[in-house]
């Protein structure tokens, strides 16, 4: 057994699961990895080499020599490196968020994320989030959240969220898209998003981002063997 868990968080996009799982992984003092940064930092190499998401084979040769790393700045965020370049804002670009859907979807791609996501979990002492971390990458992890929020609900968190940013935007079109992408990503061929058997499903309508980091701390903590507990 691993001496401290793996705590492996998937959901839909807009569950809250980046923000909830950074928080528990502060919590806990545990190494954060958020595993769509890595397919971010992927589409955005592609990308900046011309490559198209038809391009299957090359991206999948591409995506074998390329080194994905998450490494904490002295401020505690995160920054994404691909082969040493530091790509952690430009992969927050519309256009990486577009092209990234159909790149994580190249089995050859997804095979090497996988490798490297295993390499970063396999001491333990880790909260890793994603889309299949706790039915393909670590079916074994000692603590299985499935996080979600109703289709509603997630539409008005965007929706808020760009209107910060001054943006206008439709409400019940975002709510179309988020539908949408559910039913793709849950429905593709290659890992699809889904529960397993034995994880716990949060649901985060309703509550307050400080509720469900709460939550999941205590389903950590009640993981544990009793004697470790305390420490
Ligand atoms: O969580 P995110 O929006 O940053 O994820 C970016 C993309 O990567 C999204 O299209 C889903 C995909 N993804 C995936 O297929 N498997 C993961 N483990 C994480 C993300």
């Amino acid at each position: 057994m691993r001496p401290k868990p793996i705590v492996a968080i998937d959901g839909p996009a807009g569950a809250g699961k980046s923000t909830v799982a950074r928080r528990v992984a502060q919590a806990l003092g545990f190494l954060y990895v958020d595993t769509g940064a890595m397919y971010r930092a992927i589409a955005w190499q592609a990308d900046e080499l011309g490559l198209t998401p038809d391009d299957v084979e090359a991206i999948a040769a591409m995506a074998r020599q390329s080194d994905v790393r998450l490494e904490e700045a002295p401020d505690g965020t995160q920054r994404v490196f691909i082969n040493g370049v530091d790509v952690t804002d430009a992969i927050r670009a519309p256009r990486i968020s577009n092209l990234v859907s159909p790149i994580s979807a190249i089995p050859g791609v997804r095979a090497r994320m996988v490798e490297l996501q295993r390499q970063m979990g396999a001491p333990g002492g880790v909260v890793m989030e994603g889309r299949d971390i706790q039915t393909v990458v670590f079916p074994d992890a000692e603590v299985k959240i499935f996080l979600t929020a109703s289709p509603a609900e997630r539409a008005r968190r965007r929706w808020r969220e760009l209107q910060g940013r001054g943006v206008t935007a439709d409400l019940a079109q975002i709510q179309r898209d988020i539908e949408e992408r559910d039913t793709r990503d849950s429905q593709r061929d290659m890992s699809p998003l889904s529960k397993a058997a034995d994880a716990i499903e949060v649901n985060t309508d309703g509550l307050t981002i400080e509720q469900v980091v709460e939550r999941i701390i205590r389903i950590v903590r009640e993981s544990l063997p009793a004697d470790s507990s305390s420490g």
